[in-house]
């Protein structure tokens, strides 16, 4: 714990993922297979549904943005009890070629999106919006929030020193890629403390959603329409 405290939480940090740039295939694979384990075991799974259940009403269109290996929208697909239209966007072609069926998988950057507003019931931004830095957060957020009818549903990492230290034990034994050791670690010192997520979204011109802490370290904010 002690090299959690000469870290230093109180800021989030500004280094980038190694996921996010050039990345050996198999590489790649077995680090998406380690964030499917981490949504499973971790709490990323069951966050996600509770807050999104609601809006997916018969027929509803979910876009789950950042979505890796499309195991989130998998997921709410396959425990729905209506059937509704899942797509998975991402800005790596590989990462998104894995989305099982009934994802329908689309390559784009969320700084450039294909889709009209108020296109989709619920957008979902799961473990990604810690991806960007502070001053790029409130444009992502507004995009993402104003493709939407019904609700935005951001799931990710609450910052902690604790989640980190207990990680830093874990990780190397639980993880199959030494990618997903060092962005896991690094995810959790890029992730938020709920008030600086209420205020990217003020500063998206949005209401200061409700967040919601989830056991272990997730926070869930949900912004409607
Ligand atoms: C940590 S992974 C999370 C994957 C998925 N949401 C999950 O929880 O299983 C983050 C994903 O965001 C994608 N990503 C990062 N920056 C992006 C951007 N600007 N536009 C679209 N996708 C992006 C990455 O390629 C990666 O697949």
């Amino acid at each position: 714990m002690s090299a959690a405290l000469s870290i230093g939480f109180r800021e989030r940090a500004t280094e980038g993922e190694i996921l996010d740039q050039e990345v050996a295939e198999d590489e790649a694979r077995r680090s998406l297979a380690d964030i499917r384990l981490v949504n499973r075991w971790l709490g990323g799974r069951r966050a996600l549904r509770r807050a999104v259940l609601p809006y997916l009403k018969p027929g509803a269109r979910l876009l789950d943005v950042g979505c890796g290996s499309g195991d989130l929208p998998a997921f709410l697909a396959d425990g729905a009890p209506e059937p509704f239209l899942a797509v998975g966007l991402d800005r790596k072609a590989l990462h998104v070629r894995e989305a099982p069926f009934p994802v329908r998988p689309v390559v784009a950057d969320v700084r450039a999106l294909p889709f009209a507003p108020r296109t989709f019931d619920v957008v979902t931004a799961s473990l990604f919006l810690h991806h960007f830095d502070a001053p790029e957060l409130p444009a992502v957020i507004s995009t993402l929030h104003g493709l939407c009818r019904g609700a935005l549903v951001v799931n990710d990492l609450h910052r902690s020193a604790v989640a980190w230290g207990f990680s830093r034990l874990f990780f190397p034994f639980l993880f199959q890629s030494r990618i997903s050791v060092s962005d896991g670690l690094l995810s959790i010192r890029r992730g938020f403390r709920p008030r600086e997520l209420q205020d990217a979204f003020a500063a998206a011109g949005l209401p200061r959603p409700e967040i919601e802490r989830r056991f272990p370290y997730r926070l869930v904010a949900v912004a409607e329409a």
